[in-house]
């Protein structure tokens, strides 16, 4: 197992490229399964969550060519036979679970282990279940299976999320495109990534209204076609580097190949701070203000505050001069990394789903472990700005969301280094 010992304190400065986006590529991953012939998606990351479900695509029969120089993953389902995403697989990575919808879409039947625990909190899937369910599919639990099937034609009808649901929204799409006479989705989740992939299966040749809005409606087409398309940028590493950016006095970062209008309002919340946030085109430059201001946050579905920058934030709000809070709305219980930022010597509490923390207060040197994939990054964030060597231990998760992490970041300036843990 390999872990980071990062020498602090470093203020960051010059160009990070962002890399395309995890979350993004999934869904169209699954997407490519529908269609009858092979789809190219170009940006792909090299990380792991993508060659976890390269492996559940190739278990299905799917032929799956991932170009590692260019990025460009090509998917070709034409010799699926076998319905299935397996537990070893799928507990690795909740998204596997879009292998549902995927199959139950394009070929009627499919049997996919549900996705296990979480390192924060529970996360269940009764909502694609039961969405599932309302469009008119037979779906079954068996010994930690879903066993769905469905006719070759369903009514449909209208299923309304709540809470709104970014997987749920994704899953409902794939399983419908090629199969609900007319099935709508309320209060769908609005996410650039749900908005990539209704482009993406339009293009493929499905009929979806409602595009960007919360109310997404389907009518079933009989096919659709393998296309090629560009995937996003990483909205959440463009967001985890404009944080970087921010955190120490001296650092100022460009951050190349983004796209801003998929940030929300993330960029005005910063400039809160402080700091200095310049948007051209696809470059965003973030420039540290002397003295960071305390910014109370709440994560909100899009364009509001993501769950997926929160520990991040409250880690510079370590940083910033007097009190700040930071409230979960959508996942309750996504605060491991305080433990180990209050090791470094942050103070901050948790109550119920905020945290309360009180700066600015130095951060020093210490051993620190990573529990999940944002947590994580928010340890590297706050090892940059701490005095000493601090090693960050269990960096597997970050290989599942952070391309090249150390490389980008040593790149402008960090003293960041990989090492075998056990070593
Ligand atoms: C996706 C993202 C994740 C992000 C999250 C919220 C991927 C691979 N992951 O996760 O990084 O943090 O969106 O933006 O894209 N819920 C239910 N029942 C369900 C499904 C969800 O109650 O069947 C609840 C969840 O517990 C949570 C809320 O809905 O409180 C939103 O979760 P959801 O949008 O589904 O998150 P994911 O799609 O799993």
């Amino acid at each position: 197992m390999d872990k980071f010992v990062i020498e602090g304190p470093t203020p960051l400065q010059g160009t990070i490229p962002i890399s395309g986006s995890k979350n993004a590529a999934l869904p169209l991953m699954a997407a490519a399964l529908l269609g009858n012939s092979p789809t190219t998606i170009h940006n792909v990351p090299k990380l792991r969550d993508i060659y976890t479900f390269n492996n559940v695509l190739r278990v299905t029969g799917a032929r799956v060519d991932f170009d590692e120089e260019s990025g460009t993953l090509t998917i070709d389902p034409a010799n699926i036979s076998f319905l299935e995403a397996p537990y070893e697989l799928v507990r690795k990575m909740r998204a596997s679970f879009y292998m549902l919808g995927a199959l139950l879409g394009k070929y009627g039947e499919a049997k996919v282990s549900l996705p296990g625990g979480c390192a924060w909190g529970p996360r269940p899937v009764d909502l694609h279940i039961e969405g599932m369910k309302t469009m008119g599919a037979n779906i079954e639990l068996e010994q930690g299976y879903v066993i769905a099937n469905t006719e070759k034609v369903l009514d449909g009808g209208i299923y309304e999320l709540d809470p709104s649901s970014v997987g749920a929204t994704i899953n409902l799409l794939l399983a419908s495109v090629l199969r609900a006479s007319e099935f709508t989705i309320k209060n769908a989740a609005k996410e650039p990534d749900v908005v990539l992939l209704c482009k993406a299966l339009s293009n493929m040749g499905a009929e979806i209204d409602g595009i960007g809005t919360d109310t997404l409606t389907v009518r079933r087409v009989d096919t659709l076609t393998g296309i090629e398309i560009d995937n996003a940028p990483d909205r959440i590493e463009t967001g985890t580097f404009m944080i970087a950016g921010a955190m120490h006095p001296k650092s100022e970062l460009t951050l190349t190949g983004a796209d801003p209008s998929e940030l929300g309002a993330f960029p005005e919340t910063l400039r809160k701070t402080g700091a200095e946030v310049e948007i051209n085109g696809s470059t965003i430059r973030v420039k540290a203000p002397d003295t960071l201001k305390p910014v109370s946050i709440k994560t909100r579905t899009y364009p509001g505050f993501p769950t997926d920058l929160q520990a991040q934030w409250s880690t510079m709000m370590t940083q910033a001069e007097g009190d700040s809070k930071v409230t979960d709305t959508i996942y309750y219980d996504r605060f491991s990394y305080v433990p180990e930022l209050v090791r470094l010597g942050a103070d901050m509490n948790v109550e119920k789903n905020t945290v309360h923390i009180s700066g600015k207060t130095p951060l020093k040197s210490a051993s620190v472990m990573s529990t999940d994939l944002r947590a994580s990054v928010s340890l590297v964030l706050a090892a940059m700005v701490a005095e000493g060597s601090t090693d960050v231990l269990r960096i597997y998760h970050l290989d599942r969301g952070y391309e090249d992490l150390e490389e980008k970041l040593s790149r402008v300036g960090g003293n960041i280094k990989r090492l075998d843990q056990d070593a």
